[in-house]
């Protein structure tokens, strides 16, 4: 029916093709469309492949002659639903009836639609984590010119909290542009050796006042056969910062958070950090999502805690840049270990650097 120089093509094609004839027997299947659905589509009706009753009948309409092409967009529910956009169109004008013939192209757009998707949620997320704080410096400043006009207490409590929200809004625009930034150097991996055991020691160091105040403990473990690593010391300070400063913030009090540095027990061209807490445990089910942007299991106190939402998220593309990973093991009421898994300088670099 087709030539076969008309096949090739299609079958080139990255769009799965079907050719279907009056009956909506699929007369053809490129090689993207036997790939995605599976199976030998030939002589099969369409509507084992597409029952959607929108196409079908999109179908008849070009088939019938009623239209020379149609467009739409439809979801498919397999595993994963698939969004498809949809082109059908008169094969051959000349032929009618029951010789009539179209072409529909299936156009994966799932990755635009989800792409859509993140971009408004992150936006209406971005939007209101800014207009809490801001709704809260506009009352603020209201007391402050009106009830609270001539209270100096009441000013100097009201001002602290003031400073409280424009520090959080301050924060949350810096972890923005962080993951921009990130974002934009995401495909050049570091090239430096860095000192490992100096960033845990000063992450650490820096972490004991808050550790201090939340009452638990933070272990320091280096094993003394630590390799070197490949990577970015600032941004390799921000990925301990965040994984410790949770351990301690999602630990209850006289428990320890214990920080261990060691070569990979099961890959010899990696090193280990794990950072481990006695505290609330995670269930399972938020262990997916914890590196998106805003996740947060319980927003309330993570906000109190000062949290944006987005420490994760920003350790996540730091470990990407590394080409580095994040293991996460959690059991709730027992408490999490979040490993990181960074690859050993080459011999190459680390002589580089002597
Ligand atoms: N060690 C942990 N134990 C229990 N829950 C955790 C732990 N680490 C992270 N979480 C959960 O994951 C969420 C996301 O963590 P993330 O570091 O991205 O944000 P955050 O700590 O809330 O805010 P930020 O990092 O901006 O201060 C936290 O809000 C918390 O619910
Ligand atoms: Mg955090």
């Amino acid at each position: 029916m087709l030539k076969k120089s008309v096949k090739t093509i299609l079958n080139g094609l990255s769009v799965a093709v079907f050719v279907i004839d009056a009956d909506k027997i699929i007369r053809f299947g490129n090689n993207a469309a036997i790939a995605r659905f599976d199976a030998n589509l030939k002589d099969q009706p369409l509507s084992s492949f597409v029952s959607a009753d929108e196409c079908l009948d999109a179908a008849s309409q070009v088939l019938e002659n009623k239209t020379d092409t149609v467009s739409l967009e439809l979801t498919l529910q397999d595993v994963v639903p698939t969004t498809y956009r949809l082109i059908i169109t008169r094969l051959d004008a000349e032929r009618t009836g029951t010789d009539a013939r179209a072409i529909i192209s299936l156009e994966d757009i799932s990755h635009i639609r989800e792409a859509e998707q993140m971009r408004i949620d992150f936006v209406a997320n971005v939007s209101h984590e800014l207009r809490s704080p801001l709704t809260s410096l506009s009352g603020f400043i209201e007391t402050l010119q009106g009830p609270a006009k001539n209270d100096p207490v009441a000013q100097e409590r009201f001002l602290a909290l003031m400073a409280g929200d424009a520090q959080r809004m301050s924060r949350l625009i810096g972890d923005l542009l962080s993951l921009a930034k990130l974002q934009a150097k995401e495909r050049i991996p570091p090239s430096n050796t860095v000192d490992l055991p100096s960033i845990l020691r000063r992450v650490t160091a820096s972490l004991e006042p808050l550790s201090k105040r939340e009452n638990t403990d933070l272990s320091l473990t280096i094993s003394p056969d630590l390799p070197l690593v490949t990577g970015d010391a600032d941004e390799l300070t921000q990925v301990f910062q965040n994984l410790i400063e949770n351990g301690v913030k999602y630990s209850p009090q006289n428990t320890v958070v214990e920080v261990i540095a060691e070569p990979d027990p099961s890959h010899i061209n990696q090193v280990r950090i794990s950072v481990k807490d006695h505290g609330d445990g995670l269930d399972p089910l938020h262990i997916p999502r914890l590196t998106e942007r805003f996740y947060r299991v319980d927003k309330g106190r993570s906000r109190t805690m000062g949290g944006t939402g987005l420490g994760l998220a920003i350790v996540k593309h730091i470990l990407i840049r590394h080409r580095a990973y994040l293991h996460i093991d959690s059991q709730v009421g027992i408490g999490s270990n979040f490993a990181v898994f960074l690859p050993i300088a080459t011999r190459k670099r680390s002589a580089d650097k002597h």
